[in-house]
C-alpha cells in the first residue's frame, strides 16, 4: 500500500488487431467470456499510446482520448478497470489516463483493443506491478473482449474458457511467420451507432448463432492450420465465412444491426474478383463499414491500386503483422 510517494506514472504502446474467426456474444457478459474462441492479427503501424499516472492530489480518474476530455461510459469502462489495478495493487490513487491513436477510432477497426491492451499494461505498471502475459490478456479482456488478443504478439488465439482465470490470448506464430498485409479499406470514418458491448448483448436474439457458435471449432482449426502452413486459398476461404456468419448474426439480430454500406459490399465483390484472377485478397469486417482486405505483401501495391478506384472509398491504411503490447516508459 502506497501512502507517502506522490506519483506513478507508466506509458505503454499496443497495436490493435484484426480477428479472422471472430468473438461475437458472451458466455458471461460481466466478465467478458465469449460464446466462442478466436483467432487474430496483430496490426503493426497502427497503435494506441496510454499513459496512466496515479497520483496523491487526484479527486477522481480522468481521461482523454487524442486530447478530448472523455467524461461518459467511456470513463466508467476505464474507471472499471483502473478498479481492478487498484484492488490487485493495493493501490488507493485516483489516475490521469492519457490515450492517443493514430488511426480512426470506433469505427470497426479494433481501437478498444489497443485502448484496452495499452491501459491495462501502463495503469498494471504505474500501480508497481509486473503481471504475465495471460494475467495481462484477462485484465485487458474484462475492458473489452478483443483486447486481450493484443496483449501477445503476431497470430493470437483467444481460448475461450469458462472462467476468468481460462479466457486468455496467446500467440501461436509469430508476426515474422507469414508476410501478411491488412489493407484496410476506409468507406466511412464515423463512429459507429451500435458499439460492439451492445452488439455482442444482441447475438442470442438471432436464431442462428448456437449453430455459429457450434461449428466454431471446425473453424478455428483451419484458419490456424491455414496460417501454419501458410495456405491463403484455405485461409481466404474460411476469414470470409466467418466474417459473413458473424454478419448474419448481426443483421438476424433483434433490434437488427447493419453496418454495411453499399461501398463495403463493392468492396466484398472486387476481392473476390481479385482472387477469381489468380490475386491473392480476401475480406474480414468487424462491426463497422470498412473492410478489411488480407493480401500476401507482393500483391499489396496490386490490390490497393485495385481497391483505390472504387466508388466510396476514402482512404485504404496498411498494416503488417505486429508484436506485443509494450511498456515505452515507467517511474516514479
Ligand atoms: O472486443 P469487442 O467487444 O470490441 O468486440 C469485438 C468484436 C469484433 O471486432 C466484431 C470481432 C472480433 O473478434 O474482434
Amino acid at each position: 500500500m502506497w501512502y507517502t510517494t506522490h506519483m506513478h506514472t507508466a506509458t505503454a504502446l499496443a497495436l490493435p488487431n484484426i480477428a479472422f474467426i471472430k468473438y461475437w456474444g458472451d458466455q458471461d457478459p460481466c466478465l467478458r467470456i465469449p460464446a466462442n474462441g478466436s483467432l487474430s492479427m496483430n496490426l503493426a503501424g497502427l497503435y494506441t499510446r496510454t499513459r496512466v499516472t496515479f497520483a496523491t492530489e487526484l479527486p477522481e480518474d480522468t481521461l482523454t482520448v487524442n486530447e478530448q476530455a472523455i467524461t461518459d461510459v467511456g470513463l466508467e469502462r476505464v474507471s472499471t478497470l483502473l478498479d481492478c489495478v487498484r484492488e490487485l495493487a493495493g493501490v488507493r490513487l485516483f489516475a490521469t489516463v492519457e490515450s492517443y491513436s493514430n488511426f480512426p477510432i470506433g469505427a470497426g477497426i479494433a481501437s478498444s483493443a489497443s485502448a484496452f491492451a495499452a491501459l491495462s499494461l501502463a495503469a498494471s505498471a504505474a500501480a508497481g506491478r509486473q503481471l504475465t502475459e495471460s494475467e495481462l490478456s484477462r485484465l485487458a479482456r474484462s475492458g473489452s473482449g478483443s483486447a486481450c488478443r493484443s496483449i501477445p504478439g503476431g497470430f493470437v488465439e483467444w481460448q475461450a474458457g469458462s472462467s476468468d482465470e481460462d479466457s486468455y490470448a496467446f500467440t501461436f506464430a509469430p508476426p515474422e511467420h507469414w508476410d501478411l498485409v491488412d489493407c484496410i479499406v476506409i468507406v466511412n470514418q464515423a463512429h459507429k451507432a451500435v458499439g460492439s458491448t451492445a452488439g455482442h448483448a444482441l447475438a442470442l436474439t438471432s436464431p442462428l448463432q448456437p449453430a455459429r457458435v457450434q461449428d466454431a471449432p471446425r473453424r478455428l482449426d483451419i484458419c490456424r492450420r491455414a496460417i501454419l502452413q501458410r495456405d491463403f486459398q484455405a485461409f481466404a476461404e474460411i476469414i470470409e465465412l466467418d466474417s459473413n456468419l458473424m454478419h448474419s448474426i448481426m443483421i438476424t439480430s433483434t433490434p437488427p444491426l447493419l453496418y454495411w454500406q453499399p461501398a463495403t459490399l463493392a468492396v466484398m465483390r472486387a476481392v473476390q474478383e481479385l482472387r477469381q484472377t489468380g490475386i491473392p485478397a480476401a475480406y474480414t469486417i468487424d462491426a463497422g463499414p470498412n473492410v478489411h482486405v488480407l493480401t500476401q505483401s507482393s500483391s499489396a501495391s496490386q490490390v490497393i491500386a485495385h481497391l483505390a478506384r472504387l466508388d466510396g472509398v476514402q482512404q485504404i491504411l496498411t498494416a503488417s503483422p505486429g508484436g506485443p503490447a509494450i511498456l515505452v516508459e515507467a517511474g516514479c
